[in-house]
């Protein structure tokens, strides 16, 4: 009996493997319910009395060394099925797709910072406005003709709702709760009951600014437009043009010398070398008695531009439709843009 032991420890010890299911057999062969060494143990009862220690012993070693055997080698066939399992191991890795931000957002974040750096906040409201927020509280009363060159989407069952057609009236909202000075400025979607085309569409984005403090004056709003345009577009010349805003007084239309060197800057500029980039002006003091800020003490300067509009000037996007149909051929190549 004792040699049989021996023999089986002999056995043990020599044992080797790097497959998971052998080790299994070896360990349910030994050590399984009605594995050899619960059937030696066992046996112990009917080993002669002279015998009992030394078997007793060698059966505890037999143990230990299955107990030991099947540790060491479960560690190793662990190890080979991982590395089984991963196939070829001097494949490339997997790709990690780069994703990019969308233009209309490039453009956003590049004004936004801009004019963060010369201490405006950033304000933002719903899209569907009342008709207040969007037109009669910035001096467009119901029947005023400027109306009909923002016409946008109404809301059949709550006539007084409607798309926002500029986020003008975030500046709205922004006056009914904060005083003087102000400085915010208004990234967001607009819409406007256009036909769809190549330059225009039902919806766009813009970022409006406002400013008001005690003496602002019109000589601040060209600083301020001047040191944006600059730092957005590296230009240095701008020139306004008179134009009419119902919410400022007096209004202007800013253009940029783009200048003339290339044949896009022709067709960009239609010749002149002017480009237009955004409608400005001095808020208007109905506007401003709209909102309780007292005209006499208060003035300000308020502007807003189309984000589209700058982002296909910049990236050379011929087509405004291009922003919202989601192409990833299109998306993709703004991967290193920032
Ligand atoms: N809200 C005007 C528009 O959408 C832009 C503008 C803003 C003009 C502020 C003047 C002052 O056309």
């Amino acid at each position: 009996m004792i040699q049989e032991i021996e023999k089986y420890l002999q056995e043990v010890e020599s044992f080797d493997t790097v497959d998971a299911k052998e080790l299994e057999n070896f360990r349910i062969r030994f050590a399984g319910k009605k594995g050899i060494i619960n059937q030696l143990f066992a046996e112990f009862k009917s080993v002669p009395k002279k015998e009992k220690p030394k078997y007793g012993q060698l059966l505890n070693r037999l143990k230990r060394a299955v107990e030991k055997k099947v540790k060491e080698l479960r560690m190793k066939t662990e190890a080979t099925d991982i590395i089984e399992t991963a196939e070829d191991l001097t494949k490339p890795g997997y790709p990690f797709p780069l994703g990019a931000r969308h233009p209309i957002s490039i453009v956003k974040n590049r004004i936004v910072d801009i004019f963060r750096r010369i201490g405006f906040n950033i304000s933002e409201g719903p899209e569907i406005e009342d008709d207040w927020h969007n037109f009669t509280a910035l001096n467009l009363p119901e029947y005023h003709p400027a109306r009909d060159m923002q016409d946008t989407f109404f809301i059949q069952r709550h006539p007084d709702w409607l798309l926002r057609t500029h986020t003008s009236s975030v500046q709205i909202r922004y006056m009914e709760k904060h005083r003087p000075p102000i400085r915010t400025i208004s990234p967001g979607r607009v819409y406007r009951n256009e036909d769809i085309s190549a330059r225009s569409h039902i919806q766009f984005h813009q970022v409006e600014g406002l400013y008001i403090d005690t003496d602002v004056s019109f000589a601040d709003l060209k600083q301020g437009i001047l040191f944006f345009v600059q730092e957005m577009f590296g230009k240095s010349k701008i020139r306004f043009r008179p134009s009419f805003f119902p919410f400022t007084e007096p209004s202007a239309e800013v253009d940029i010398y783009w200048g003339l060197e290339t044949e896009d800057d022709y067709r960009i500029t239609k010749g002149t070398g002017w480009l237009e980039i955004m409608g400005a002006g001095m808020v208007d003091p109905h506007v401003l008695k709209n909102m309780n800020i007292d005209p006499e003490t208060y003035s300000g300067y308020a502007f807003g531009m189309g984000i589209e509009r700058i982002a296909m000037l910049l990236f050379g996007i011929t087509d405004i439709r291009m922003f919202y149909e989601n192409d990833m051929r299109f998306l993709e190549q703004f991967k290193s843009v920032i």
